[in-house]
């Protein structure tokens, strides 16, 4: 049964899908690096998980001239506007959730990018979606690390406010790990990308900040580190 969080999470992405390209600056860098990763494979059967509106994607189609695909995200609006930007033959856009995808068949490379953290259970999700690998075949992902967004972490913690964000944990898996720091305007604007990009769905049982608590917040954060936020990014590969 879908719980009501992740009712939620579907919801934020699906009202964001028209604003996401706009915004998605960081997940297309992430994209393009883990894309680099990918191993060479001869007309691979391709799952790609929560597919967004095909940042991915769009590099496992030029990669896999001759692969067979199925994209799937859990928004249907996301995978409308993927299927619709990446109209291809090969390929099936499918409404799925991906920590309990229902498929009848199995894939030579499952790739998703900056998506298990929405996971409920990101361990439990991966074991699943391991079965869904062929003998050899590979599942390559990127996620948020422990130590990812510390700045506006620090302002909260600063002003004694609870954070809704969630304490990324580190899966199994992981190869490599970087940082990344982006500047934006100011604190309004990194949050309002966060927004923008449906990254809005606190943890569960988070009682939002009132107004002027935001307000404190954000002005805190341009004083201290003048719009520069920084992502851990872990990328990770499990075998069959
Ligand atoms: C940060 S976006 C990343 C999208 C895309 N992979 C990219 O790199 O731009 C996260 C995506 O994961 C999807 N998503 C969230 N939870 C999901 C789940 N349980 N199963 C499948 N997709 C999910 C959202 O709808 C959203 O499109």
């Amino acid at each position: 049964m879908v719980s009501g969080w992740k009712h939620e999470v579907t919801k934020n992405f699906d009202v964001s899908a028209g604003t996401y390209d706009l915004y998605c600056d960081v997940q297309n860098d992430i994209a393009e690096t883990l894309a680099g990763h990918l191993p060479e494979l001869e007309r691979p059967d391709v799952l790609e998980i929560g597919a967004g509106t095909g940042a991915l994607t769009h590099h496992l189609l030029e990669r896999y001239k001759q692969g067979h695909f199925v994209i799937t995200d859990i928004s249907p609006r996301m995978i409308a506007l993927a299927q619709y930007k990446l109209k291809r033959k090969k390929a099936f856009f499918l409404v799925q959730d991906g920590e309990n995808i229902a498929l009848s068949q199995r894939f030579d490379l499952i790739a998703a990018n900056m998506i298990f953290h929405w996971f409920e259970n990101v361990e439990g999700g991966l074991h699943r979606l391991r079965r869904y690998l062929k003998p050899g075949g590979v599942l390559y992902f990127t996620i948020p690390g422990p130590f990812c967004l510390p700045e506006w972490k620090a302002v909260l913690k600063k002003l004694l406010f609870p954070s809704g964000m969630y304490d990324f944990t580190k899966p199994p898996g992981i190869y490599h790990e970087e940082y990344r720091t982006f500047k934006y305007p100011n604190a309004a604007s990194f949050l309002n990308t966060l927004k923008k990009t449906g990254a809005c769905t606190p943890i569960p049982g988070y009682r939002p900040l009132r107004g002027s608590q935001i307000i404190r917040a954000c002005r805190l954060f341009d004083e201290m580190y003048e719009g520069r936020i920084t992502w851990h990014i872990l990328y990770g590969c499990l075998r069959a």
